[in-house]
């Protein structure tokens, strides 16, 4: 299979770190090798982490178009331009693997129509939580659930500065640098500290788990940028933790849906009070398997990467290219049940 990688930033380095580390293992698993012919960037003098022998890297997309490619992992970030690339490398018959949830959040019912068209796959696994491996789990392995709530820690940025700021003291800043420096945050890290990011995996997750079509302004949104040492110091003393999560509910009675993102204080006996750094953790409730909870890396380039790989090698193995839609469009209301600020 030759492989198109748009990007090649931290996620992308560590796709070409991973499929090198791990090619005898691959191969053998999917009966053929993964081969990258092609990378994409910016900035082509720009030195790179990774050995790009034998890649043609280009800043040229028309040179992507023109080649002889089965799939394009999009690793590079951008919402609209980046959309119009997908569909037209979807329209051209060619599997797209992307990490991009800000992308996603806009467009991904419009792409998915476009590859179910032209029967080809486009795989987001890498774009929540990581590289745990949520979005197959909603999609393959709860999906003879009735799923009435999705919640969980969704951005690895904001739980590494909340983090380090409860635990370690650090001011607000010296950890968001280091979460920077640490290839967490996002290039514009706004997203990530304004709860943006968690916002645009909340939506995707609970697209899938509700079989509904949503909306970004669907979500409200507060982050923890006006969060102080002292505000978390002081719950601390009270018995809780502050964690952002992003929290959707189906309400039963009406099938309308309530989803937010905002910083809550959990006891800190509870599970999710536990999920340190940039780790990420799913809980997702349904009415046959009660509760399941997911947990692992959510941000860094080889634990993003192993999301990538995934959806890459489960593509060369699939004969039957579907890609999820809606059935329906959701009725969003306020959450009057779970004023969470406070989780026992
Ligand atoms: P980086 O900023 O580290 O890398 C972006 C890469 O894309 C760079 O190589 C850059 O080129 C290239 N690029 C950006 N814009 C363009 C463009 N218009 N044309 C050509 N090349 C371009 O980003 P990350 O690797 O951190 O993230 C990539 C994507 O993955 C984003 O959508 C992000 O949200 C998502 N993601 C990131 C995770 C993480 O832990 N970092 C985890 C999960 C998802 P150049 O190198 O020349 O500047
Ligand atoms: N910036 C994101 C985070 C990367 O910190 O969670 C993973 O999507």
């Amino acid at each position: 299979m030759n492989i198109a990688l748009l990007g090649l930033g931290t996620v992308g380095s560590g796709v070409v770190e991973l499929l090198q580390l791990n090619q005898t293992h691959i191969s053998q698993a999917i009966g053929e090798q993964l081969t990258i012919t092609h990378v994409y960037v910016n900035n082509v003098n720009k030195e790179r982490s990774v050995d790009l022998t034998g890649i043609t890297v280009t800043d040229n997309i028309e040179t992507i178009y023109e080649s002889d490619i089965d799939l394009v992992i999009e690793v590079m970030g951008g919402i609209e331009g980046t959309r119009d690339i997908i569909a037209k490398f979807l329209t051209k018959g060619i599997h797209v693997v992307t990490a991009n949830k800000d992308m996603l959040a806009a467009h991904i019912d419009e792409l998915s129509q476009i590859a179910n068209q032209h029967s080809v796959t486009l795989a987001y696994e890498a774009s929540t939580a990581g590289g745990i491996p949520v979005i197959r789990g909603i999609q393959t392995g709860l999906n003879s659930n009735r799923i009435n709530q999705v919640l969980g820690i969704l951005n690895g940025t904001s739980n590494y500065i909340l983090t380090r700021m409860s635990q370690d003291g650090w001011d607000y800043q010296t950890a968001l640098t280091k979460a920077q420096e640490l290839g967490y945050a996002e290039a514009d890290p706004t997203n990530d500290v304004e709860g943006y990011d968690a916002q645009r995996k909340i939506l995707l997750l609970s697209r899938l788990a509700y079989n509904k079509s949503l909306n970004l302004e669907d979500v409200s949104v507060r982050g923890i940028s006006r969060i102080e040492v002292q505000d978390l110091a002081q719950a601390a003393q009270a018995g809780y933790t502050m964690k952002l999560l992003g929290t959707s509910r189906l309400n039963e009675a009406d099938n309308s849906v309530s989803i937010n993102v905002e910083p809550v204080l959990l006891a800190s006996s509870h599970q999710l009070a536990h999920v340190n750094d940039a780790m990420n953790s799913v809980f997702v409730k349904g009415n046959g398997v009660g509760e399941a909870m997911f947990y692992g890396p959510g941000a860094g380039g080889l634990a993003t990467a192993s999301a990538v790989v995934s959806d890459v090698m489960n593509i060369a193995t699939q004969s039957q290219h579907f890609n999820f839609l809606p059935t329906e469009k959701a009725r969003v209301v306020a959450d009057t049940t779970a004023k969470a600020y406070y989780i026992r």
